[in-house]
């Protein structure tokens, strides 16, 4: 088990270049399996969910290739089961549901339990799947799907689910005739899929908007694809500038698929400015606090939740910050506060009151943007702040550190 011990109160300056992205990167991982003679991928980051995607890869009967950020991926006898040992540790490898029913008809998926956000149900997959002749059995945890051959149907989404977009255009693509996704998932990621597909020979056009149309193709060519930047990890980095009074220069910085974060730190007082390789990003005199809402893409992300709350922490004033997305995504909450942040949790909504500072403790991460909020909140915080459980953040921040280290950060990682 690991921890790390971060020194507070050093300015962050230089440059870090954001990595590919975690969420654009599994479904087309996944995606892989449905392209008969494989495909090239750059742009991989190395983290932990995209080593247990490569591992699941391998158990459907893949041979995977990885060399630093490229993968190949060719799928050789496939076989049609994810099991619980792996599922357990990575919710979205029930996006490989999608493609082998797409490719084989069949699938034997373990139910992805919960986690630590909230339920996360998979209901609007599976009936959407089942509008285009899937048929599903749960029997001991598992998701047994099997259908002859896929066809087209309109699909109406109760809610924008992002995974459930994936798969339902992962089935679609091979599906017989055309399929309309209505208030369909518009993030970033659901468009990196959608494009790679597209240049696979898939027919895919709408995405980005709520309504997605595919048109069956009979198969998919191999083709190489870049993975989009992470938008996520540049928008932690931004937050990293501006609350330890640094300057960062993030390069390959997502800037347009930043716009509900971007808008929100501007009216904080951080100044953000796009250039041709990056984004600069510093504060512009004091910070101030915002009042803000999760919702779907293009609204503000609930996985810049808890790293907003860090730098409101310290803001001049009051903020709010609403989540709407996930029934149970405020547990860094009450690390924060052993902090010596003001925060007061009532529902869904968490009240912040800026403190002048905060003081260095031991810390318990919970989640993968929790553990972020963390190390961001540590960075500042007066003497010593020990985050444990990291192993949360390995899933999604690439060689974090590193980049922290080179821009002027105090922190290590350590046995506990
Ligand atoms: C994706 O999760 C991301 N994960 C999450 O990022 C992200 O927070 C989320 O989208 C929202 O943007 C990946 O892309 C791997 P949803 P996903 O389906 O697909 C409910 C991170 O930190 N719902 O849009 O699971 C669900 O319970 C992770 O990188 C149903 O009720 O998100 C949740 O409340 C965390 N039934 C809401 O919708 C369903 O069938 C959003 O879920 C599906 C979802």
């Amino acid at each position: 088990m690991k921890k790390l011990i971060i020194g507070g109160g050093l300015p962050l300056k230089g440059r870090i270049r954001i990595s590919g992205s975690k969420n654009a990167a599994l479904p087309i991982l996944l995606a892989s399996i449905m392209v008969e003679n494989g495909v090239t991928l750059s742009n991989v980051p190395n983290l932990r969910d995209i080593n247990t995607t490569i591992k699941l890869l391998s158990l459907l009967g893949c041979a995977v290739e990885q060399n630093q950020g490229e993968v190949k991926i060719k799928p050789q006898n496939l076989l049609p089961e994810a099991p619980y040992d792996l599922v357990r540790t990575m919710r979205a490898s029930v996006l490989c549901l999608g493609p082998l029913l797409g490719i084989l008809g069949q699938a034997k998926v373990a139910l992805p339990g919960g986690c630590a956000i909230g339920a996360r149900p998979v209901d609007l997959h599976l009936s959407a799947l089942e509008q285009m002749g899937a048929e599903f059995d749960l029997e001991s945890g598992y998701i047994i799907g099997r259908c002859q051959k896929l066809r087209g149907a309109h699909i109406h989404f109760d809610f924008p689910t992002v995974g459930g977009t994936e798969n339902l255009l992962m089935a679609a693509a091979l599906a017989e005739g055309e399929t309309v996704l209505e208030n369909a998932a518009r993030e970033p990621e659901v468009v990196d899929l959608a494009n790679f597909l597209n240049k696979c020979g898939a027919k895919i056009s709408g995405q980005g908007t709520s309504i997605i149309r595919i048109q069956g193709v009979s198969s998919l060519s191999p083709c190489k694809y870049r993975i989009m930047p992470d938008r996520i990890e540049a928008g932690t980095y931004m937050i990293a500038a501006a609350i330890t009074d640094g300057e960062l220069f993030l390069e390959e910085c997502p800037f347009n698929e930043l716009d509900a974060v971007i808008y929100k730190l501007r009216e904080m007082g951080v100044w953000i400015q796009e250039g041709k390789t990056g984004v600069l990003v510093r504060r512009q005199g004091t910070l101030t606090g915002v009042d803000v809402v999760t919702l779907p893409f293009p609204g503000f992300p609930t996985d810049m939740q808890a790293q907003i709350i860090a730098l409101m922490c310290i803001a001049e004033g009051s903020s709010m910050i609403k989540e709407t997305i996930f029934e149970n995504r405020f547990m860094h909450v009450l690390e924060l506060v052993r902090l010596g942040a003001n925060i007061k949790l009532s529902g869904q909504t968490a009240m912040v009151r800026g403190v002048r500072e905060l003081i260095g403790a031991p810390v318990m991460a919970s989640d993968l943007r929790a553990s972020a909020c963390l190390v961001l909140a540590g960075l500042i915080a007066k003497g010593k702040t020990e985050v444990y459980r990291i192993y949360h953040l390995d899933r999604g921040y690439e060689k974090i550190e590193q980049k922290l280290v080179n821009v002027g950060a105090r922190i290590a990682r350590v046995n506990v």
